[in-house]
């Protein structure tokens, strides 16, 4: 059996300053502390059942793993079934809250985690006079930058059974990003074309595009307006309204809201020109070349860092400052 991924679900950063983190996460962009252990710091935006953001002090910053949730134990054991199959080595872990975690690498270098069952927390959506700074809403997904964009995009396809939404592809037909999901929602899992594996970005989802604003004001207010470096304005590619920040050590977290739903079965997927600016931003807005160029590193499964890989597809898309 196909294990049934139900959705993105949480993400362990290493951070080397937890004090300075917490104040970035927790202080200003107003995530919730759920737990808070020996140097680690578990987080969750209000809409958040579940922890979805670990901090982990460490001596270099980067990502230990990020992880999914599926639906039944049973797809737990469908999922280390199919790693067997593939020669993919793997081990069960437990983490707080979480006592069984499957963790390996991706064929394509990316330390992953899944797991089934969770501890359930008070939710918090509408305790509203518990919401605090720029107001995140809820997980929404993550971005890995590849250089096999279409390698790892057909692995997750063909044995998680993600869906397309979105790609972006050249004059020769080679895709240089690709966007697919398990929710219904435009992505749960970006791929985007650079040297990696490293994550791109971790993104939160919004309640409103004032919120996105607000966080604007609050960075600037702060004195911290070198932490933006992309938007606020509109992506072509999912229509999603963005900001792009970076957190004290480097880690680019995305503010997201208003994509829109990819549940009907005859969903089409939207083909998007390498050359067409559009789809970076609707408004026209140059990114910054950081933006393409920079990304957090990612943790071996055995140790050490993943060694990020150059691919074929060389160059930045056009429109870049
Ligand atoms: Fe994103």
């Amino acid at each position: 059996m196909q294990p049934n991924i139900v959705r993105i679900a949480h993400g362990v950063f290493y951070v080397t300053d937890l004090e300075r983190s917490r104040r970035f996460y927790v202080d200003l962009l107003g995530l919730n502390v759920l737990h808070e252990t020996g140097g680690a710091l578990y987080l969750r935006a209000n809409e958040d059942r579940e922890w979805t953001l670990k901090l982990e002090l460490a001596p270099e910053a980067g990502v230990k793993h990020l992880a999914y949730r599926v639906g039944t134990p049973a797809d737990l054991d469908a999922l280390a079934e199919l790693l067997d199959s593939q020669g993919l080595p793997h081990r069960w872990e437990t983490e707080v809250d979480r006592p069984r975690l499957l963790r390996f690498q991706d064929p394509h270098g990316v330390p992953v985690a899944f797991y089934a069952e969770s501890v359930k927390h008070r939710w918090l959506l509408q305790d509203y006079h518990l919401h605090r700074g720029a107001g995140l809403q809820r997980i929404d997904h993550i971005n890995v930058m590849t250089p096999d964009v279409e390698g790892v995009m057909r692995w997750y396809m063909d044995h998680l059974g993600f869906r397309l939404s979105e790609y972006t592809e050249d004059e020769h037909g080679r895709v240089w990003a690709a966007w697919i999901q398990r929710r219904g929602s435009v992505h749960d899992l970006a791929l985007t074309n650079g040297a990696g594996p490293r994550l791109h970005h971790f993104a939160y989802w919004m309640p409103d595009m004032q919120s996105i604003i607000r966080t604007c004001d609050i960075l600037a207010g702060a004195r911290m307006p070198d932490h933006i470096e992309r938007g606020p304005g509109r992506h072509g590619v999912s229509n999603a309204f963005f900001l792009y920040i970076r957190d004290p050590d480097g880690h680019r977290i995305e503010l997201y809201t208003s994509d829109y739903v990819t549940v009907d079965p005859d969903f089409e997927p939207i083909r998007w020109s390498l050359d067409d600016p559009r789809r970076q931003t609707l408004w026209g807005a140059r990114t910054p070349r950081s933006w393409f160029e920079e990304g957090s590193l990612l943790e071996a499964f055995g140790g050490g860092w993943v060694t990020p890989q150059e691919g074929e597809l060389r160059g930045l898309p056009v429109h870049v400052i």
